[in-house]
């Protein structure tokens, strides 16, 4: 049982303290945000639901008030609106990670900190540099949220259970991202043998449609109610529970790379174990030359915004 904090209060801050509040993983949750009054309603909210639940402080906290948690879930910062992208949230949203990252290293400094505000690859990055942490304490959400999109929309496609799609969505967590087609199985068998047996149509055009469901799905949720949430939340509590309960699950979290298909010294989601210390491993997976050209130019671009934000 573990103390967690949660820095940011709006949508998805909220949304995850309740998805951890309902699975019992935590002993307490801090809940900071600069606006207190907002963040106390959330507080005052989850706590009069507590005592349906395993016991589970929740507060409203200062930065010091987080001191020695065990993971820092970062969600501060501006939410994408309407016909935003990820990375043009940068500045805003570098600018807000100055402003408290070294405190809460300083404050736990054997905490795991999970980087959620977008964009996550390249804030991971700069948290990583902020906190002095090692890599493998400097997590972001990454594609796990992405990958969960794709095993939901498979699974819907081929009218099976989701957990039954072993494939995953890489790179970064944003337009760039691609699926990792030339590897997906559904319950052990290749995607095409299990569309022919089952009379189900797949070609490179379903690929694709598929794909871009996938990248498009949060600017479809936020066009008609304004912010993601559940589905995010749902993914942080899987990456929280995993680390908290040592499971050595294999997540798409988003990770320092170096030399992985010629890509060093930057933040992108590849499968990974995660456990107690964080990142445990990660793992090499095959790519296609396509997919390969993918992974490198989605690394190329979050280089290009780190170095934007080193040259300031
Ligand atoms: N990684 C992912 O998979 C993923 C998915 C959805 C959203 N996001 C990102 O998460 C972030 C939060 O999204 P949201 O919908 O919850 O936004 P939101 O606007 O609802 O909440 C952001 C909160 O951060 C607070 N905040 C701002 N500056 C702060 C500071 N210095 N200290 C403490 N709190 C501060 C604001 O007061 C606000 O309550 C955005 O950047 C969004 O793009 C990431």
């Amino acid at each position: 049982m573990s103390k967690i904090s949660i820095i940011g209060a709006g949508a998805i801050g909220a949304t995850t303290a309740f998805a951890l509040l309902q699975k019992g993983i935590a002993r307490e949750i801090v809940i900071n945000d600069i606006n207190q009054e907002k963040a106390l309603g959330e507080v005052l909210d989850l706590m009069h639901g507590s005592s349906l639940c395993r016991p589970c402080n929740v507060t409203l906290g200062t930065l010091e008030d987080t001191k020695d948690s065990d993971i820092i879930i970062i969600t501060a910062g501006s939410p994408q609106k309407p016909g935003e992208t990820r990375l043009d949230l940068v500045d805003k949203n570098y600018a807000i990670f100055k402003s408290f990252i070294p405190k809460l290293a300083q404050l736990s400094p054997n905490s795991i900190l999970l980087v959620v505000s977008n964009p996550v690859d390249v804030l991971s990055y700069m948290t990583y540099k902020l906190s002095d942490f090692p890599k493998e304490r400097v997590i972001g959400s990454g594609t796990v949220l992405d990958t969960a999109r794709l095993r939901s929309l498979l699974g819907k496609y081929f009218g099976i259970d989701g957990r039954n799609v072993e494939g995953y969505v890489l790179g970064e967590h944003g337009d760039s991202e691609f699926v990792t087609w030339s590897s997906l199985m559904i319950g052990s068998i290749p995607v095409k043998s299990f569309s022919e047996q089952n009379s189900i149509t797949w070609d490179k055009e379903t690929e694709t449609v598929i794909a871009e469901d996938v990248k498009n799905c949060a600017y479809e949720v936020i066009k008609r109610k304004g912010a993601t949430a559940f589905a995010v939340a749902i993914a942080l509590e899987r990456i929280v529970e995993a680390i908290i309960r040592d499971e050595k699950t294999i997540l798409t979290v988003s990770t320092l790379l170096n030399d992985y298909y010629g890509v060093n010294d930057a933040y992108l989601s590849v499968p990974t174990i995660l456990g107690r210390n964080g990142i445990e491993k990660v793992l090499n997976i095959q790519l296609s030359p396509t997919e390969q050209e993918k992974f490198v130019s989605s690394a190329n671009l979050m280089k290009e915004y780190i170095d934007r934000i080193n040259d300031k």
